[in-house]
This record gives C-alpha cells, structure tokens and sequence, in this order.
C-alpha cells in the first residue's frame, strides 16, 4: 500500500508543519532538520537532486537561466576582468579587495608558494607514469603530516593560513607531478609572475634558461582557473563539507576533495571528453557517436554534455569556447578536435534526445580542446580543474567552520534489506 504525504505551505507555525526557507535567490527550501523527530519519517533523496545541504553565500547557480555569480559577481565579467588571485580572495572573503588587501593577500600566497623539500621526495615514491590526480591525492593528504599537529582548526587565523597554504602550493604540486612523469627536474615558482605565468613557468620553463610568459597564455591560464573555482555544492565541494564536519583537517579534506572530482562524471570529464572526440576521429563519424549515446544499451555517453543543474546552458563553456578560439588562432594552430566539437554540438543540439533531456555542453566540453591547444596532456586537464577549485574547496570549508559547524554530517538510509531473522541452530 503506498502512502502520500501531502503539506501545504502557510504562514502559520502549527504542531507538524514545517518551515520554508527563503534565500535571496533561487528555490525556497522546506526546513525538514524537525522532520523525523516530529513524524518519524525520512525525506528519501539519494542523488540530492531535491535537497539542499548547508546555507551558503558564495557562489549561486540558476540553471535555467544559466547563471553563475561568484558573491553575486557573473562569471563572465570575472573571467574576463578579474585576476584568478583576487577571485580568490573574493571566494574567501566575500568582496573583492582594495589594491592594498590584494597587495598583502598576494605576498601571503607567495609565502607560502613553495613546497617543503621532503614533500618534493614524496614524489619519489610513484611510478613514473602514476595519473596526476593520483599523485596530488597522495601529496596534499600527506601535507596533513606537515601541518596538522600545530593546526588548530578552532582558531579563525589559522583556518586562513591553512586555505592561503594550499591555494599557494597547488600549481608547485600539480606541476610536479607533470615532471615527475617526464623525468624534469621539479621546478619552483618565480615570485615576480601571476598566480597563471607561474603555473605555465612550473609546467614548461626548463632549468636550463628562462621561461618566456606569454601574455595571451598567462591571461588564458587565469581565465581557465577563475572559471573552474567553484560551483555551489558540486560532487566534490560537498565532499569536502562531509569531511570537514568530522573536524577533519583541511589537507585531508581538499584531498578527499580531490578524489571525488577525479570521476569522469564530474572533473574527469574534460580527459574523457578528448579521450571521445579522439575515438570519433573525424565529423563524418559523428552521428554513429550521437546513436551510441541514445543507446540505453551502450553505457557509451557524449562526454562534456549534460549538468545536474544546468538545463539551458552552461555561462562557463562560452566562455571557454570564445578563449579557446583566440589561443588557437594566437598560436596559429588550428585543431581538428576543435571543428568535431563545434559540429558535435551543432548536431547534438539540434537532436530530440538532447533537447528533451536538456543536455548542453558543460565547462568541461571546450576545456579539454583549449588546454590541449595550450601544450598541457591529456592527464593533466582535472589535476589543473583540482588546482582551480581549490580556491572554492577552501572558501566552502572556511565557510562551514565560520557559521559553527552544524556537527557531523551523518545521512540517514531507507533500510530495504532482510527483517530481523534468527541464527539457524545447527
Ligand atoms: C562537472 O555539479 C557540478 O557543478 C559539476 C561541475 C562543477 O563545476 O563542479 O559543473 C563540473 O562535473 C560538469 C559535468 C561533467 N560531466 C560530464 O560531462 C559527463 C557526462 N555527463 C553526464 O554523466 C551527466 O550529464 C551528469 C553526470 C553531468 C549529470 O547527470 P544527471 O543530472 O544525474 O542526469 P542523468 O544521469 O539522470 O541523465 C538524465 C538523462 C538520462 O537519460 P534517461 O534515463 O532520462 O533516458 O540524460 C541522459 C541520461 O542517460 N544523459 C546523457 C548524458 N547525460 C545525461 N545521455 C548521453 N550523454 C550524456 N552526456
């Protein structure tokens, strides 16, 4: 017999009513924390599709419309006025900074730009070939042996230098998984570059003479990092939440973080979207691709399409297809995988499968074809989204502990296994 239950929403607080919470924009939510202690009864939500997690003030999505606000600032007008470095502070802070509190915020983040030498040997126990994302899993976990002891996650001003740590050390550490695996010589970063220059100086300067920074790069560089920097409650972010209600240290939470964006359902897209536009090889070998992806039947799925929340379009993949045009052009380079991709959407878009199931192209659809263009491998498309989203991670989790940790994160379950039963006596 399956039951229903019915709520209606008033102004009247009564006994088993439950209160609606209002944001300052987008969906109301239905306060149902009272909910089982009141009736008994659990909401059943499993892919959060209905649920918000935590109230938040940083970063606001509206998928329909197709707009993303970094503390009420569009994406697109930071992407393309801002420096990574102070959307960074705007992520941690809330408002953008004066010339002075940038002045000093950047000076805190080369402070602490470089890693520890025994970090570096790290590195030492990984084969070769071991996936950045791997790596920088092990590493940034590992730096909780370096800080957690003297790590009071009770004390404001050590949150902050915690999160400045890590935004500082995560192009040195990306990096160094990149030539860890080419045999380079690890390479530290040049406190007079940006936050992007160095980066690109870590990843391609040799030791053996100065590193070149291209100016349309450098700017690339910092456009690809303010548009991957957070995004609500993705996957990953909400995974750092988890961990960090534990009173997990920050390491060990932007790890964990780590880990889940590593999935090609979420940050791995952009290498699987390369991966898939390599195997459909040419246009004339798109609709077969399209058919595999409507096939129920064939797990096949068109890479870099589709959001949980976006159901129009993603502001993000503009903004990287423009960017991608222009470094392409700047280098003189033209990319095949550029053309399938524009044709891959054009005919997608104009599909009845894709239009009725809103699926568009995601930040991780362009993303791929503009690092690729950019020199970056294949492997190292998600660590640079990791060394992005960093900046959320840590805003999101400085956030947590400031509004006073609403204690553990624990989920309840909708228990569907075997009622209680006897061991047989033999
Ligand atoms: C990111 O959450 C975030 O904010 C993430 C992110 C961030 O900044 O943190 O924006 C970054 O992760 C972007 C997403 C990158 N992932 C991909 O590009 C992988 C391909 N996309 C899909 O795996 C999928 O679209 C998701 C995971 C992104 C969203 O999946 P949902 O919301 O759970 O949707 P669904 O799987 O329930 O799909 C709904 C329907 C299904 O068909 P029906 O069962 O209704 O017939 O759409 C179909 C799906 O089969 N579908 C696809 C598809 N994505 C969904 N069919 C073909 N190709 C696809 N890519």
């Amino acid at each position: 017999m399956t039951r229903y239950v019915t709520a209606s929403i008033t102004k009247k607080k009564t006994e088993g009513v439950l209160p609606v919470m209002e944001g300052t924009m987008g969906p109301d939510a239905v306060d149902i924390t009272s909910m089982y202690s009141q009736q008994g009864i659990l909401a059943f939500d499993p892919g959060f599709r209905s649920t918000a997690s935590c109230q938040s003030a940083i970063t606001f999505v509206d998928g329909e419309k197709g707009i993303l606000l970094y503390r009420g600032y569009p994406i697109e007008q930071l992407a393309e006025k801002a420096s990574y470095l102070e959307v960074v502070y705007l992520l941690m802070f809330g408002e953008l900074p004066t010339q002075e509190e940038m002045d000093i915020f950047r000076q805190r983040v080369t402070h602490f730009n470089m890693l520890h030498e025994q970090v570096l040997d790290f590195y030492k126990g990984f084969r070769r070939d071991a996936h950045p994302m791997a790596v920088m899993v092990g590493v940034v976990g590992a730096l909780s042996a370096f800080y957690h002891d003297h790590m009071d996650i009770n004390d404001p001003e050590q949150r902050i230098n915690a999160a400045i740590r890590l935004v500082a050390k995560m192009p040195m550490i990306a990096a160094s998984s990149y030539n860890y695996n080419i045999g380079a010589p690890h390479r530290y970063p040049r406190n007079a570059l940006g936050y992007g220059a160095n980066f690109l100086h870590m990843m391609f300067g040799m030791p053996s003479e100065d590193y070149v920074v291209e100016p349309v790069l450098a700017r690339a560089m910092e456009s690809i990092f303010i548009l991957h920097a957070d995004h609500e409650q993705n996957a990953s972010t909400s995974t750092v939440r988890l961990a960090a209600s534990s009173g997990a240290n920050p390491f060990a939470c932007i790890a964990a973080g780590i880990a889940s964006l590593w999935g090609p359902a979420h940050g791995g897209a952009n290498e699987a979207v390369l991966s898939m536009l390599g195997e459909i090889g040419s246009v004339k070998n798109i609709p077969k691709a399209i058919a595999r992806a409507k096939d129920k039947n064939d797990s096949f799925r068109l890479m870099g399409f589709g959001h949980r929340v976006y159901k129009n379009f993603d502001p993000r993949s503009r903004v990287i297809q423009k960017t991608a045009r222009e470094v392409l052009d700047y280098l003189g380079t033209d990319d095949p995988m550029l053309e399938i991709a524009m044709r891959l959407e054009e005919i997608a878009l104009s599909d009845e499968y894709f239009i009725e199931r809103k699926l568009y192209p995601n930040v991780d659809f362009y993303s791929g074809i503009l690092l690729k263009a950019m020199k970056f491998p294949t492997t190292m498309f998600t660590a640079i989204f990791a060394l992005a989203r960093t900046s959320g991670w840590v805003s999101q989790w400085l956030e947590l502990h400031n509004q006073g940790n609403h204690g553990i994160d624990r989920p309840r379950q909708l228990y569907v296994g075997k009622p209680t039963r006897d061991y047989p006596n033999k």
